[in-house]
């Protein structure tokens, strides 16, 4: 499980150091103090509702908002990292993980914060295909990632921080969590190729 996370150490600190300034993101447990646990609770029903409404899947984290803080309660089953991100492992799958330059075959389910699905690769019929190290995903994710095995599958919830970059004009703006269900499906290896000279791409299989 763990030989995978020594290159994303580094990451997560670098992470860390970004996401530690100006917008506070409490997760699960302690950190918060509600001032009034009643209200928590009413939001914390009325999320579920909603989620219920939305068809969320099962143990679907929650998100109870207060103001520009964000409380992410979710199960036992979810780890939290020092990055900020958060997951939970349905499956650990087998094999090695996805290195740098290796491109990564895996199947995914998008949910917004109310659990509704807001895109799928399942439903668009053919799996999603990135390069790791390419920077063409959000960082949670692909850090969400790096450490799974094919045949893994594993829940992300990735928070504002970690997810795509947010404009200026944006800023203030109530920043989302994302969150996915990813299903790796398999490596490849990747190979540049020259073509009569001049001309060259990248070949995976
Ligand atoms: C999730 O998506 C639905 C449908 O587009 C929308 O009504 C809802 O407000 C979204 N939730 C959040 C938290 O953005």
């Amino acid at each position: 499980m763990f030989q995978c996370e020594e290159k994303s150490k580094r990451r997560l600190l670098l992470f860390a150091l970004v996401s530690s300034g100006l917008f506070p993101t409490l997760s699960s447990s302690a950190k918060t103090k509600s001032k009034n646990p009643y209200d928590e609770r009413r939001l914390l029903e009325q999320n579920r509702r909603i989620q219920k409404d939305n068809n969320a899947p099962e143990d679907f984290p929650n998100f109870v908002r207060e103001g520009f803080q964000v409380k992410v309660v979710a199960s036992d089953s979810y780890v939290t990292r020092d990055s900020g991100l958060i997951y939970r492992d349905f499956e650990v799958g087998q094999g090695d993980c996805p290195k740098d330059g290796q491109q990564v075959t895996f199947h995914y389910i998008g949910y917004n914060e109310s659990g509704r699905r807001i895109d799928s690769t399942y439903i668009q019929g053919s799996p999603a295909k990135i390069r790791m190290g390419t920077k063409a995903l959000v960082p949670g994710f692909e850090e969400g990632i790096r450490d799974m095995r094919p045949g893994g599958k594993r829940r992300i919830i990735i928070p504002p921080e970690l997810g795509p970059p947010v404009g200026p004009s944006t800023f203030f703006s109530s920043k989302q969590f994302e969150v996915f269900d990813v299903e790796l499906l398999g490596i490849q290896e990747c190979q540049r190729r020259t073509i009569v000279g001049f001309y060259s791409d990248v070949v995976c299989n």
